[in-house]
């Protein structure tokens, strides 16, 4: 039962135990609290930051091992370049290579020339022969070769954490 009295609401349960009076200083402490709370809340969101708390603390990087593709899409005697995975796919015949665009003097992504069937640097002129070994300008080694391998269902799959011998390569 709810009794009420002038400026006062009283419960059943304890009648007169739990009650609240709208009276200003009431309502000015009550905000009072809430500002203090909200101090408390916003402080602490700094420190622990929004989403920094609830979730790991990892970067959510794309994998190193993925599909490129069935041969079929490669055309015989051809460089593809990849961008987004920085690398470009080399088919000769049925021989197929996985090659960094990341030049080994100082690292500008190297691009294909197709009239001179070489890949070359923008950046101070390294040269690199279709198989990726450097001839000329100041790279000290061969582009980097990725393993590719083709899975079960006949696609190619390059790994670019693991660097293989430049000589390495896919026949299908
Ligand atoms: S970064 Fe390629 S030649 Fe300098």
């Amino acid at each position: 039962m709810e009794t009420k009295e002038k400026g006062k609401v009283f419960t059943s349960e304890s009648e007169g135990g739990i009650w609240f009076t709208f009276s200003r200083r009431n309502i000015l402490t009550l905000a009072g609290w809430g500002l203090f709370f909200a101090a408390i809340g916003a402080y602490l969101s700094q420190i622990l930051g929004y989403k920094g708390f609830f979730y790991p603390k990892v970067l959510f990087e794309p994998s190193p091992r993925f599909s490129v593709g069935e041969p079929r899409y490669f055309p015989e005697n051809s460089v593809t370049t990849l961008k987004s995975r920085k690398m470009f796919v080399v088919r000769d015949g049925n021989s197929f290579k996985a090659i960094s665009v990341v030049c080994q003097h100082l690292g500008c992504a190297v691009e294909f020339s197709k009239e001179k069937n070489i890949f070359e640097c923008p950046c101070h002129g390294s040269k690199y022969y279709r198989n990726g070994v450097n001839f000329a300008g100041p790279a000290p080694r061969p582009l980097n070769h990725f393993e590719i391998v083709l899975d079960d269902s006949g696609k190619l799959v390059v790994d670019t954490s693991k660097v293989v011998p430049i000589e390495t390569e896919l026949i299908v």
